[in-house]
Formats: C-alpha cells, structure tokens, sequence
C-alpha cells in the first residue's frame, strides 16, 4: 500500500536535505549548493552536491542521486519504506501503521520468529538438556550475567525441537527456512539449522535478534556457523556487539576477530568491543561503525592471517575518516585468551600502548627490509612516502617524516617533498579516474532507442523539457498537449516525463517528495542529475516550445525512417538494441 502523500510531504518538510545529508557527510557551501566528498564512492575532490532549491543531490562522479529518502536508502542500505521509518524516527513523526505492509510481513515474521528461538535456546541452555553447555560456558569464565546479558542459549542435540516448537507458534515452514532457522533437505525436508550449539543471538542496532552464530559443542568441525544471509540480515553489514557498544560512552570501538572475544572484553568492562561475523571488514562494516564511533582500535591475532586483516581493516576504514589505531597482543593470544589468562589489566596495558595506523604501518614495512643496507633503505624509504601520503593531517606528516628521516638519515624535507609529490600524483589520477569515468556513467544511463543514439541534441532537449516542468509545473498542461513520453528517444527520460505531467496535471506534483515513492531508483538518479546539469537554469516558455520542437521533429523523423528502412536494416537495428 503506498504512503499518504501528505505524511510524505511532512516526512520532506521536517528533513531539509541539506540538514540530513550534513549528519552524514561533511559539507560545504557553495554559492546557492552544497559540496562534499560522496560517500558513495571514494573520491579526493568533492563531486557530490546537495540542491536545497529542488531538495536532492547528485553525485558528478558516480551518478548517484535522488531526494532525501533515496540518501537514507543508499547510504543505510535500507527499503523505500525503512528509509522513510527511519527519518520519521529522525524527526519525531510517527510511521502510519499497516502501511507498506506487504514487503514488511516476512522481515516480521522472521523477526518475531528468532526472537522466540532465542527464548527458546536460553531457556534449553538452563534446563537439563543444556548441563554439557552451561559447564563450558563456566569453563570458559562467563558469569551468569553476561549469558543473560547476550542472550546466550543452547540448541539441542535435535533434528526437529526448534521447528516444532516454531510451528506450534504458527510459523510455517516456508518461514523459517526463509530465516534460515531451519534448513530444507533435498527431498524437501525441514529440520533445524542449528543442533547441539551454543547459541550466541546477533542483535543489531535496532535491538532485534537478527542472526544467530553457533558454536559447535557435538561431533560436527565446523567450529561456528552463522544464519545464512536472510531478508533481515546480511553479514557483510553486521557487527556483533555494537548493539552494546554504541552506548558504551566512548564513542570507540575495539574491533576483535570473534563473538567470544567480544563478550570476554564485555564481562571484562570493556562493552565497546565488537566483531565482524565470520568475515573481513567490508565497506559497508566501516559505514555503519563510523556512524556510532569516532576511533577504532583495531585488535586482530598477531600471525600471518591477522596481520593482513589488520592492514585491511585500515584500508578499509581509511575512506570513513576514522583514526585506526592497533593493539597489539603477545604470544599469539585472542583478547579472551589474554583476559582469562592474565586478567583484564593486561588488556588495559595493551590498549594503552596501541600504535596508531600510521605507526603501524611504518613498523611492518621496516620489519620487510633490512635498514643497514642501501637497497633496504631505498625500499623502506619508498613504502614510507606512501604510508606519509595516507596521513590526515600535515602535522601527522610532519611528526612521522621526522621519524623517518632519523631512520634512514634522509632529510625530512627530502622526505616531505617526496610525500607531497605522491599526494598530487594521487589526486591527479583520481581526476583522471573520474574524467575517464563520466561519460560512461552518462551514456550508460539512457536506453535510447534504435536509429537515434547519435543525437544527443534531442536528448538533451528531453532532459531540459524535464527540468522545465520540473521546475515550472505550470508549463506542464501546455507541454503535455503537444508531446508525451512516448515521443522521447530515452525511454526512461519519456517515462519520467509522463510521470511528473501526470502528476502535475492530476494536481498531486509537489517535487521530489510526491516522485519519490513512484520513481525507480535509476530514474531517481536520472531526475537528479537532469536537475544538477540544469542547476539555476531559469526556463522561459519559449524555451520549452523549442525543445517541445526539437523532440516531435526527432519523433517525426524516427517515424518515417522506421517506415523507409529495409526489412533486414531493422532486423540488425533491432539485434543491436538488444545487445545493449
Ligand atoms: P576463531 O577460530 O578465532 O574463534 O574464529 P574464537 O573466537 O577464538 O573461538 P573460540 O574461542 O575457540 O570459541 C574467530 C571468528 O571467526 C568466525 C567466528 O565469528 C569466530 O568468532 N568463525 C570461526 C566462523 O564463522 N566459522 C568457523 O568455523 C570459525
Ligand atoms: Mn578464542
């Protein structure tokens, strides 16, 4: 069922774009627009901008735009009506119950559904079934407390309890296969998905039991298995503990490699420590960590494997801003190895003496190479330019040149001049990057049709009429007698069109705020980057007339070559469509 239009356009009122973006992204004003560094795609020069006039942004770079939902949407990964929920929350409106019901029903159900099974399990876990679980659990030194406090249960040693369970709540199969509670066997059996494990629920920010992750206490290897990715939860965008962690008041986290590790360090009074689930850190991981933190300290094994996802935790949390630091642990040990073995004031210390990235850095890459000899130097001194260039600021370049300097002898200034060069031959690739980029995310965009992909003029005037009825819905009754959609070479640029004359005319056009729940998200794009191309273009009627003309004559044309053309000539036209 699609949202009242009023409650949408209170929903637009109460999030000026400029406001919402801002919480996000750092911007800056530029005459009547604002700028900033898109957080859709990395980039050194700010080619998102903010439209406060029309209320939607673009993205120059990477084509990206839409109104103040479709950010939200983008940038949390969330649905049309999520994203809506969310600035509701924003904004202190309240969400009209039972709308977009229908997308929702199965998220909720299977929400409801792992919240029972959590119940479920940390009730098993307390009863006889679950004596083998509750002594490992106080082997490994968790109190009562902190089971309760995480959720944490036991699934029985049982192919069908849970299932049965769920079902006698009303839950069909269907459902919790769908929530990968349950599994499906060939002959289409379901049984359930985790059996004989200690359960540790996966809670997100929200406060909903998301996912489970399962430590094996039987006879089956595989030492964790996690719920597979469902219509609630997506690992690549989850963070065990940060449920806990945002609210720790440190506005920090520690980021360590496993759920045990995580709640050892909670019990341990360290409640900012979180885990990615099984996987390295992925963009959206960094995304969603910099929304709550201000600092990472990054505390991985120390072999081999875990150093290597340490210096990608960095690359990765690098595009976010964020300040990386690393803690480095002694003997091979996990945190809850660590705080078991030597108590939590030896994790203090380790913390304290956390390097940070740079450092790091700088220490790995003089540990590759021996110093003493030229070559040595040559390399260390090249890796070092490159880690310099990544600093945030000139004084953090300037401390750290200081450093290298005195290690390899080189003057500092030598050093610093090195690492400025780096930095431009940075950025100039990166424009590069972009320039080389563009025009394919332009022409990319518009699905033109046969016969007519050389004449951007007309598409042009396509986009401009749409700007022009954008910005002047009184052109529209006039306009919409003389062309439609249809006449378009673009059909997505016609669709469109259609759609704001037929809102216009139905007296339901107000913006972006009424387009919004009807446009797909590439039209969004599309509108918004026809509007960013036409930023501050005042439009007369004569204009429109003209490119009203530009349009027909193009359709006219189109029409007759249509009719002219040779039967195999439009057999290959058409094949060359399809191909694209
Ligand atoms: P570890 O093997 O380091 O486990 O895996 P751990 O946290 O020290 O576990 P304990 O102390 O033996 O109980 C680290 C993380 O990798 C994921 C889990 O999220 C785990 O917490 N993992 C590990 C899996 O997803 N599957 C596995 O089979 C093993
Ligand atoms: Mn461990």
């Amino acid at each position: 069922m699609p949202l009242p239009q009023d409650f949408l356009d209170e929903v637009h009122d109460r999030n000026e774009i400029v406001d919402v973006i801002s919480s996000y992204v750092q911007l800056k004003k530029a005459g009547r627009l604002y700028r900033g560094l898109c957080p859709f795609h990395t980039e050194k020069t700010p080619s998102f901008t903010v439209y406060p006039d029309t209320q939607n942004y673009y993205c120059f770079g990477c084509g990206n735009g839409g109104d103040v939902i479709t950010f939200i949407k983008n940038y949390e990964n969330l649905d049309y009506i999520d994203a809506v929920r969310l600035l509701c929350d924003r904004s202190g409106l309240r969400f009209p119950e039972d709308a977009g019901d229908r997308e929702d029903n199965l998220k909720k159900r299977i929400l409801e559904a792992n919240r029972l099974a959590a119940r479920f399990f940390f009730e098993t876990l307390k009863s006889d079934e679950g004596l083998e679980a509750r002594k490992y659990l106080k082997r490994r030194g968790l109190s009562d407390e902190t089971i309760t406090r995480f959720g944490i249960g036991y699934a029985p040693d049982s192919w069908d309890k849970l299932k049965n369970y769920l079902k006698s709540k009303g839950f069909t199969e269907n459902e919790l296969v769908e929530g990968s509670l349950c599994g499906r066997s060939q002959r289409g059996n379901c049984f359930d998905f985790f059996r004989s494990r200690v359960m540790f629920p996966v809670i997100d920010v929200r406060g909903q039991v998301v996912a489970f992750s399962g430590r094996t206490m039987g006879s089956d290897t595989r030492k964790y298995v996690n719920t597979k990715d469902t219509p609630v939860f997506r690992k690549s965008r989850i963070i065990f503990g940060l449920n806990f962690a945002k609210n720790s008041g440190t506005k920090r986290a520690i980021l360590v490699e496993g759920q045990m590790d995580v709640i050892s360090l909670h019990q341990a009074g360290f409640t900012d420590a979180v885990a990615t689930l099984g996987t390295a850190i992925t963009d959206e991981h960094a995304k969603l960590l910099s929304r709550y933190v201000d600092e990472v300290l990054v505390c991985y094994d120390s072999d081999a494997p875990g150093q290597k996802a340490t210096r990608r935790a960095i690359d990765t949390l690098r595009p976010t801003g964020l300040p990386v630091r690393v803690i480095s642990l002694e003997g091979g040990k996990d945190p809850d190895e660590i705080i078991r073995e030597k108590g939590a004031s030896a994790f203090r210390a380790a913390l304290d003496k956390a390097t940070g990235s740079i450092e790091y850095e700088l220490l790995r890459a003089r540990r590759n190479v021996d110093i003493d000899t030229q070559d040595g130097k040559v390399s260390y001194l090249n890796s070092a330019v490159s880690i310099l260039s990544r600093c945030s600021s000139p004084t953090e370049r300037e401390v750290w040149a200081s450093q290298v300097s005195s290690e390899t002898g080189v003057e500092k200034q030598t050093i610093l001049s090195s690492v400025q060069r780096s930095i431009r031959q940075k950025i100039k690739q990166e424009k590069q990057k972009q320039e080389k980029e563009l025009p394919a995310s332009i022409t990319g965009k518009y699905h033109l049709k046969p016969y007519e992909r050389e004449k951007v003029g007309s598409v042009s005037a396509e986009h401009r009429l749409v700007a022009a009825v954008f910005l002047n819905p009184d052109y529209a009754k006039k306009v919409s007698e003389l062309v439609s959609g249809n006449d378009f070479i673009s059909v997505e640029t016609g669709s469109l069109f259609d759609q704001i004359v037929s809102q216009i005319n139905e007296g339901t056009f107000n913006g972006y705020s009424s387009l919004s729940q009807t446009l797909t998200t590439q039209q969004n794009a599309l509108l918004s980057g026809i509007l960013a191309d036409n930023n501050g273009v005042g439009f007369s009627t004569e204009d429109t007339d003209y490119y009203v003309s530009k349009i027909v004559e193009s359709r006219d044309r189109n029409k007759l070559e249509v009719r002219s053309a040779d039967p195999d000539q439009l057999m290959k036209a058409l094949k060359n469509r399809k191909g694209k």
